[in-house]
């Protein structure tokens, strides 16, 4: 589904990317994981288009993304700070981007009930708490069907029922057959989501494979020891 090659992306002086190369088939959850400034939402960026990388190739379903835009239609995307115009109510926000995407159902009042935004649908999302914002962050990713989600940081700010009910999202959607990759500094999430996991370090794959994998590689009993292995012993 997606093939990335030699993939190098720099900001100013700071390489960022070094040559990833990284191959995700369909089907799955895929967890990309690294220390804060790894490059894991760079990576994610670079595949949706926002980022144009220095050098390197990126496929979706064997076509290259580069100078084309319509693939953007069959990725459903939550960013990992959105950006929402404060003045707008919620119930706005949520029609304006079916308006932006029409011609594809978009089944949100479903995912109003399981968020139990019911309440906040008239009010402005400059007054949100946080994790309220999330939660409408996370309504106007899943509410239109495409066969790749992926997720930035999903779990952040959200409390445990909301968290329970993103985790049963995102199974289902699995089930269905289609492609999550997921960024997530939450292990416990991880360890229960993840079918392959792909670890980010100075700017290359430190590692491609499933958890168990990575226990073996780092021979540590469980997975948290795991990741802090290869932390501490690459000093990064
Ligand atoms: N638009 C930008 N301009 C300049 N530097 C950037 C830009 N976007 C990212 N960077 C830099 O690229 C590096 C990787 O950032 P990125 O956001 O991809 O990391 P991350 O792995 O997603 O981190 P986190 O775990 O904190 O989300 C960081 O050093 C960051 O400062
Ligand atoms: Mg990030």
């Amino acid at each position: 589904m997606i093939e990335i090659e030699h993939l190098h992306k720099k900001f100013g002086s700071n390489q960022v990317l070094k040559g990833i190369d990284l191959e995700i088939e369909k089907g799955g959850i895929f967890a990309v994981l690294g220390p804060n400034g790894s490059g894991k939402t760079t990576l994610i960026k670079s595949i949706l288009g926002m980022v144009i990388p220095d050098s390197g190739i990126i496929k979706l379903d064997g076509k290259k993304v580069k100078g084309q835009w319509k693939y953007r239609n069959e990725i459903n995307y939550l960013p990992q700070i959105a950006n929402f115009p404060g003045n707008l109510k919620v119930k706005e926000l949520i029609n304006m981007i079916k308006d932006l995407r029409s011609g594809t159902n978009a089944e949100d009042q479903h995912l109003i009930e399981l968020f139990r935004l019911q309440p906040f649908l008239d009010k402005k999302l400059s007054n949100l708490s946080g994790g309220t914002k999330q939660k409408v962050n996370l309504v106007l990713t899943f509410m239109f069907d495409s066969p790749l989600i992926i997720l930035d940081e999903p779990t952040t700010g959200l409390d445990p029922i909301s968290h329970l009910r993103l985790k049963d999202l995102i199974l289902t959607e699995k089930a269905k057959g289609k492609t999550i990759l997921i960024t997530s500094h939450i292990m416990s999430f991880v360890e229960e989501m993840a079918d392959e996991i792909v670890f980010l370090l100075e700017g290359k794959i430190y590692f491609k494979g499933s958890i168990n994998e990575l226990k073996t590689k780092t021979q540590q009993p469980d997975f948290e020891h795991a990741i802090a292995n290869i932390l501490t012993t690459s000093d990064a």
